[in-house]
């Protein structure tokens, strides 16, 4: 992107009323990196606390005093201040829309106070089931009610939720089941998506016959499609059987701010996907604060965020940020392109939303289908508009901005990780020009900064690798069970930084251009996914003596996983061998880490150490065959012109 971009000013009318202008972002931007203590300490006083903190930032990043700690000597309950508190003035607002996948099933309208007595019912049932403050308890669920209840149930009591994408196969939630050691499993008898049942309480089954499963004691199945399911007792209970007749009112755990809140699993460039840890107070406060300013949030919004609820996004921005706010938040359990694709903005019209926040590869799919489908609604409640999770392509924030939000609302371009816990670089609305793809400036109290691979600082307009230089509230406090890899991945190759693994470009005028990641790590369709989880799924095949998988351009998903494999000496390749190694890899991770393309190699470029030269493979696969580079380093150079000969030409 080396033209002009296009600048979008601030919109006056939306400046006029907005929560933060310009001169307010850059007075308060300031004061944040000044005096962090006084300005995360007025932040914080927007929770309620049991015992208000008196210390507010105790953090360092050298690595010979590392600490991360917020409010550390404050107490609060996450629910508490997403539910109680809203009690008295917003009992009857309705906390949660549900839109079920059928247009034609009923939409449901949930008040804090029935979401309140929902949640408490919920925890006493997890009480009563023996879940005690910090037990980890499993949550495998579509999206629908019972999975914010279910983790804000866990919260109550103080119990460490591990929500597990529904997309996931039994190998997967295993994975996570063991290496966090939980107790229960919250699951449905099935999802719906696209008017297909999505086998959950099957995959469970499965999962738990895998060895390293057997702390868990029960399993609550939430009864949602009706589908016949296996009930194996006395492990399996049927969630409304024992949540139903609970009490209505639940006392909440006392919890440290520094206690942890929850486990979300991401992958990283090598090894088994990460136990990211959250935790209560810190986390609260910045998922809550981003919300509010970002999405320049006002009391009557509808807000929308398409995410599902087992990926960060919908911790931060559907549960955690919105209920603390005492936003109402639609939940929506279906696809953008059933039954057609115009469903997104049809219910935007059915429930009068007025904030959307989406990804590019949703905006991308959807654009695909032209304007009609859009333009057969009218979306005239739309004020605001928001992307996450990759890179958005200017065409798409075009149409995003021009078509869906009928030039008439901002688009903020939010970049952040599920390490953050929150948005990190974004426009404010009212207070910054917007630029097609560029996710503009660093939030309040977020120091950026730019690095060269041998971690100089890179100063004004430049390109590098793109650091934090100091702690922020929302950040993960460590990895679950592993200090050392959380203080390895993250702070041990730029020392006395956190490394985001994310490539960034800082323009004349000081905007941020993510340009993606520059680890081991495939984003598709907005989801993280380890090269080396795919190569040791298809390894695990006997066939297949050795992978190597990389990532590559795709039109809609962002980037699309492109493997080499290599077979065992005596298999022959095959169509069939083909399609039954894709299926393996589904049925391994989940159907999001499906190979788009597998190509049979005879050898892989290594150097003569053995180490796989990825670079050349990235090339091969986005068929930039002419840059190559220097290939003498290999052991073989010969086997990059077999891989180029046969490359699987998309
Ligand atoms: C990675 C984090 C943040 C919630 C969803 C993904 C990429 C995220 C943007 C953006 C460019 C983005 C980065 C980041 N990413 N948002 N607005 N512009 N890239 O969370 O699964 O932890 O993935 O997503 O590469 O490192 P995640």
């Amino acid at each position: 992107m080396n033209t002009t971009p296009t600048v979008h000013p601030v919109d006056p009318a939306f400046a006029a009323d907005a929560r933060i202008t310009r001169e307010q972002y850059q007075r308060l931007y300031a004061g944040s990196l000044e005096q962090p203590e006084a300005f995360w300490g007025r932040i914080g006083e927007r929770l309620d606390w049991m015992t208000p903190p008196t210390v507010i930032k105790d953090t360092s990043f050298d690595l010979h005093d590392f600490r991360i700690r917020w409010y550390a000597d404050g107490e609060l309950n996450a629910a508490a201040n997403c539910l109680d508190r809203h009690l008295a003035e917003r009992g009857d607002k309705t906390a949660i829309i549900f839109e079920p996948d059928s247009p034609d099933a009923p939409a449901q309208h949930i008040s804090y106070r029935e979401l309140h007595a929902r949640t408490c019912q919920a925890a006493n049932a997890l009480r009563a089931l023996g879940v005690r403050k910090g037990d980890r308890v499993t949550i495998y669920l579509p999206m629908i009610p019972e999975a914010v209840v279910s983790m804000l149930a866990c919260a109550r009591i103080g119990a460490v939720h591990s929500v597990v994408f529904g997309g996931f196969a039994a190998s997967s939630i295993a994975d996570r089941v063991a290496d966090c050691g939980s107790k229960l499993i919250i699951t449905a008898d099935e999802g719906r998506r696209g008017g297909r049942g999505v086998p959950l309480k099957a995959n469970v089954d499965a999962a738990l016959k895998l060895p390293g499963t057997n702390s868990v004691e029960t399993v609550l199945v939430v009864r949602h499609s009706g589908a016949a399911v296996d009930m194996q007792m006395p492990r399996d209970r049927w969630f409304d059987a024992v949540v139903d007749s609970q009490p209505v009112e639940c006392e909440p755990e006392r919890m440290n701010a520094e206690d942890p809140l929850f486990i979300l699993y991401t992958s990283g460039s090598t090894g088994k996907p990460k136990g990211v840890l959250h935790t209560t107070a810190g986390y609260l406060v910045y998922c809550a604060y981003t919300h509010e300013a970002v999405f320049d949030l006002r009391e009557d919004d509808v807000y929308w965020c398409t995410a599902d609820i087992g990926w960060v996004t919908g911790h931060s921005y559907i549960v955690y940020g919105p209920l603390a706010n005492g936003a109402t938040a639609l939940v929506f359990e279906g696809v953008p392109t059933w039954p057609d694709s115009a469903r997104f903005w049809q219910v935007i019209d059915k429930h009068a939303v007025t904030i959307f926040y989406t990804a590019p590869t949703a905006i991308r799919a959807l654009m695909r289908e032209g304007d009609e489908p859009v333009k057969s609604t009218s979306r005239g409640s739309l004020r605001l508009l928001g992307s996450v999770g990759e890179p958005i392509n200017p065409e798409a924030w075009r149409w995003y901005f021009e078509v869906v939000g009928g030039s008439r609302c901002p688009v903020v371009d939010t970049w952040w990780q599920t390490e953050t816990g929150g948005i990190m670089i974004s426009p404010l609305p009212g207070a910054m020009d917007l630029k097609p793809g560029s996710a503009t400036r660093p939030f309040f109290g977020v120091q950026p900064a730019l690095v060269d691979p041998a971690g100089r600082v890179l100063e004004g307009e430049a390109e590098g690798n793109l650091v934090i230089t100091d702690s922020w509230p929302g950040q993960m406090r460590t990895v679950y069970g592993d200090h050392q890899r959380f203080i390895d991945t993250y702070f041990r190759t730029y020392p006395g930084n956190y490394f985001s693994g994310d490539g960034c470009r800082r323009d004349a005028d000081g905007d941020y251009w993510i340009t993606g990641r520059v680890d081991d790590v495939i984003n598709v369709s907005g989801h993280r996914i380890g090269t080396a989880e795919v190569e040791s799924a298809l390894v695990s095949h006997p066939k297949v003596a050795e992978a190597a998988v990389v990532g590559f351009p795709h039109d809609v998903k962002g980037q699309g996983i492109y493997a080499y494999v290599t077979l065992v000496a005596g298999e022959a390749s095959s169509d069939g061998l083909r399609d039954e190694l894709v299926r393996h890899v589904r049925a391994q991770i989940g159907p999001i880490a499906t190979p788009d393309h597998l190509q049979w190699a005879p050898g892989l470029p290594k150097t003569r150490s053995g180490k796989i030269m990825r670079r050349i493979l990235r090339k091969i696969a986005e068929n930039a065959t002419d840059q190559l580079g220097d290939t003498s380093t290999l052991a073989d150079p010969s086997v990059v012109e077999s891989l180029v000969r046969d490359r699987r030409v998309p």
